[in-house]
């Protein structure tokens, strides 16, 4: 009995040599699954079978992903890392996953992710980079990413997202941004007005919250009006506002472009204003100079019908002259028709 259950033991465990299944892992063969979650794992087992299409490591201590640590597993299509410490990630580690579909990486200690990091996994659908420190996302990081259909982001450190990096997200369905440390400033106008159009389109988002200014913490971004957010800061104000930028120089640099593409949208619509006040002068000019011409015309009117009127008078005046002067005249010359009138009848 006891030699059987020994045997029964040295069978399986030659079974999970020839298969190869990692040391603290559980495999399922049919399934090319390989589960190791919740071992106490620092990194990456080095043995995992190349036909792996799913990498289950959740639940473990893993800090550090060595570069291209999964090139060996091309058939990859779910990798679960969440609820791990890792902090960086090299531009490289998820390189060769062509047939990655759903990538998890919530619940780490990520601040910085390179732009292109996401280069060989263009057909990912599912994305979960919740609960990090993410403070930005670099430019062109989404550039391939038109079948991702799913995108966490919440409970992250961002304050403000640019619009241009979720454009190339053709096929996106859920995006979720809530709990993060969204400044509610004229730069979060673009952004309210792109998930507009993302909920118009049929999308779904969770509930944003602003964090800054003071006036709009705990507010719906979306129910707050637009109106609230104009005007962005003028070329004037740009100074002080790159110095309050100072306060996170790390990740400024990663930024860096962004907050360039904000300042000029602002200044654009600086541009734009002063156009409008340029127009408004206009406007007010062409105004002044047709009613200084209806007055003109008013004054010509009027000089003209005063003048006329003094001649009538004056005609008038020199006909009542001649009234008085020749009654008989006239007189007599009503006189002379009435007897021919008397005449004929
Ligand atoms: C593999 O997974 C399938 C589907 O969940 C299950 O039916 C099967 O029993 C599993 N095999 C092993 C060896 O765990
Ligand atoms: C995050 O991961 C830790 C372990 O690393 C776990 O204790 C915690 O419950 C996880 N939090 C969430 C929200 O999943
Ligand atoms: C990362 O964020 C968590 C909360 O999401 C926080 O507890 C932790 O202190 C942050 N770590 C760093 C290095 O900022």
């Amino acid at each position: 009995m006891r030699g059987k259950i020994t045997l029964e033991i040295l069978g399986l465990l030659f079974v999970h040599s020839v298969i190869g299944c990692p040391e603290r892992c559980l495999c399922n063969i049919t399934l090319k699954e390989v589960s190791c979650t919740g071992n106490g794992l620092s990194e990456i087992p080095n043995d995992v079978p190349p036909d792996t299409e799913i990498l289950d490591l959740q639940n473990n201590h893993i800090h550090t992903i060595s570069n291209a640590a999964f090139t060996d597993m091309p058939q990859l299509q779910v990798l679960d890392l969440s609820n791990n410490v890792i902090s960086s990630l090299s531009s490289n580690t998820f390189d060769g996953l062509h047939n990655l579909l759903n990538l998890n990486l919530a619940n780490n200690s990520i601040t910085y992710m390179d732009n292109k990091i996401l280069h060989s996994t263009e057909n990912l659908k599912q994305l979960d980079l919740s609960f990090n420190n993410l403070t930005s996302l670099p430019e062109g990081f989404f550039e391939n990413q038109n079948n991702l259909i799913w995108l966490g982001m919440h409970q992250n450190q961002l304050h403000q997202l640019d619009t241009a990096l979720l454009d190339s997200l053709s096929n996106l369905q859920v995006l979720l941004l809530q709990k993060n440390h969204w400044k509610c400033d004229c730069h979060v106008a673009g952004l309210k007005l792109w998930l507009e159009s993302f909920l118009y389109k049929g999308g779904q988002i969770d509930e944003i919250l602003c964090t800054e200014p003071e006036d709009l913490r705990s507010k719906d971004l979306m129910k707050i009006p637009h109106e609230k957010f104009q005007p962005c800061p003028s070329v004037k104000h740009k100074p002080s506002n790159a110095h309050s930028e100072h306060g996170s120089s790390t990740t400024q640099n990663h930024h860096g472009k962004n907050e360039h593409d904000q300042h000029s949208e602002c200044k654009t619509k600086s541009k734009q204003r002063a156009g409008s006040l340029r127009h408004a002068i206009a406007t007010i000019v062409i105004t002044g100079i047709v009613c200084g011409i209806v007055c003109l015309m008013m004054l010509a009117a009027a000089i003209y019908g005063c003048s006329y009127a003094a001649l009538m008078a004056k005609y008038h005046r020199e006909l009542k002259k001649l009234e008085h002067l020749g009654p008989e005249v006239e007189q007599g010359s009503a006189e002379e028709k009435e007897p021919l009138d008397g005449s004929q009848a």
